[in-house]
Parts: structure tokens; sequence; C-alpha cells
């Protein structure tokens, strides 16, 4: 049974009063009827632990020292009680920060508690996924064209893009966001926005940052439930107008902005609290952006969004 925690209507969290997952909804019409396609996303998952391999790394090493929130792989139980209530659904997505840092430790997890209860769960990268330092105070050794190459020799598909149509009814696009969208993402993007317009789908993204609402007085959004930051700026996010951005992400975002009738929703994590925003499109209307709290908190009960598209 649901029990209602706060909120109502893209605000509501519930909780499930028999295994103590926590979760939120969304749903979206694609006007093809038959069976629904279902989706559930997960969000800052962090497996923070260093095993034996990870042993001679210095740089791992004193992170190890530094870095003590969910320390020796706490969070295992509460990515076994998201991933246990997400099992059924048709995709499982994770926006980002599944590893806590870059460690031998963290790999195993994420093959075991994420890959290994749904080999075909898709997985965002956050900027923690490919880091090796943590409250060291010190910069990373190497530079982060190595370490996202470190990340990408075990993950089971692209970091950058993926995409998978559901059901003939939605395309899910998972791109990495961390402080720009990457050049390779955006011919994929455009065709597959292109190719779900064509064939009457619709599109969710799923990111691990927040992008601009575009709308000036977003600047303190009050978080739905708090856990770490209790308001979040979603003007200055990635594609504020007041800021320089590259091609890639003005393309993407320009994308994004023409398409409200397409992409009906943007998923992310990263703030680790819950909120909700708008973002304004170039015509007027507006594409919910939800921003999931970690799945850490509340005692690593486990948060995820239960998406139904219809
Ligand atoms: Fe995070």
């Amino acid at each position: 049974m649901l029990e209602h925690i706060c909120g109502e209507g893209a605000t509501e969290i519930f909780r499930d009063t028999e295994t103590g997952v926590f979760e939120r909804h969304f749903e979206a019409d694609s006007g093809k009827g038959g069976a629904p396609v279902k989706i559930v996303q997960i969000t800052d998952v962090h497996f923070n632990l260093c095993d034996e391999a990870d042993e001679g790394d210095e740089e791992l090493m004193h992170t190890k020292q530094c870095r003590h929130w969910n320390a020796d792989g706490a969070s295992a139980v509460s990515a076994q009680r998201a991933m246990a209530a997400a099992k059924g659904a048709d995709q499982i997505i994770v926006t980002g920060d599944t590893l806590d840092y870059l460690s031998h430790g963290a790999r195993v997890m994420t093959e075991k508690y994420i890959w290994g209860a749904d080999p075909d769960a898709l997985i965002c990268i956050g900027g923690h996924d490919y880091t090796k330092e943590m409250q060291t105070g010190v910069k990373d050794y190497l530079p982060a064209e190595e370490r996202l190459a470190l990340v990408q020799s075990f993950w089971r598909h692209d970091i950058h893009y993926v995409s998978r149509t559901l059901g003939d009814k939605v395309t899910v696009v998972c791109m990495n966001d961390n402080g720009r969208y990457p050049d390779c993402a955006v011919e994929p993007f455009l065709r597959d926005l292109a190719d779900a317009r064509a064939n009457k789908r619709i599109v969710l993204i799923f990111q691990h940052e927040p992008i601009c609402t575009y709308n000036p007085a977003d600047t303190a959004v009050d978080a739905i439930r708090v856990y770490d930051p209790k308001v979040h700026d979603f003007w200055h996010d990635k594609g504020c107008p007041e800021l320089e951005w590259d091609d890639a992400t003005n393309t993407v975002m320009h994308a994004i902005r023409a398409n409200p009738d397409v992409i009906r929703g943007v998923f992310c994590g990263h703030s680790h609290s819950a909120f909700y925003a708008e973002i304004l499109c170039e015509d007027g209307s507006v594409i919910p952006q939800h921003v999931l709290e970690g799945n850490c908190y509340d005692r690593h009960a486990g948060h995820l969004m239960r998406i139904t598209v219809k």
C-alpha cells in the first residue's frame, strides 16, 4: 500500500508501507493505446567502497581517508531495495552518481547491485562516476578524458549517449550532461527526435544534472522534500541565456525547447533533494523537469520515480 508523504500531483511523494521505498509518479500519453510502458528511474546511488584492488592506488587511498559518506559500501542496502521495487519495469534508468568515486570497489558494486539485478539497466554518468578525488582538497591526478575512458572501459553502453525505443510509444534518451552536452550527443539526439516525431512516439530525457528552465523567477525553487539543498537555482543551470555555452549545448537546448510536443519530460538527479520545475519552451508551453532525490536517504530506504507511458 502507498502512504502519501507530501505534495500533490507532480510534487507528490509516496512511501510503500511494506518495503519502505519512497516513490514519485509521472504519466504521459503517447496517444497510441495498448499496454502501457513502465519505466523506473533511480538516481545518486553513491557506491563508496575501496576493495583490495584499490589498495595500491595512492589517490584512492587518500579519498578513502577523507570521504566517509556511505563508506564501506553502505549504499548496497538502498540499491537492493530500489532495484527490487523496480523489478518488472520495462526499463530501469539510473541518472548518475552511481559510483561515489572511481574505485574498483564501486565498479564491482555497480556490476553486482545494478547490472546484476537488471543487465538491461541504462546508467547515465554523473560527475562522481569519473573522479577518483573526493573531499581530499587535491585535484584529480588524471585528466577528465582519461578518467572517462576508464569508465567507458567497463560501462555496458556508451557513456555519452544511449537511447532505446520501448513499445513503439516512447524513446528514452540518456545523455552525459556533466557541465555541458558532449559534441557526440548532438547528431544521435537530433536523429532520435526526428525519428520519434515521424513515428508519433514521445521522447523522455534522462541525465544527471537539471537544465535551465528559461524562467528567471526560478532562481530559488523550494525542494519538495529536503535531503541536501533546500532550494535549487533552475535559472543558472545548463543553457541559461545569461551565460556562454558551447555549440553542442546550445543545439541540444534549442532542440529540447523547440519540441515540447514530442519531449514530454526531463528526469535527473544531482541535487539530492526532491524538486519539480517546468522548462519554458519556445512556443510558450512547458516540459516537466523532475529532479529525483538521492536513493540513499531516509536510512537507505530507496527512492524511485515510476513513469508510465500510455
Ligand atoms: Fe550525487
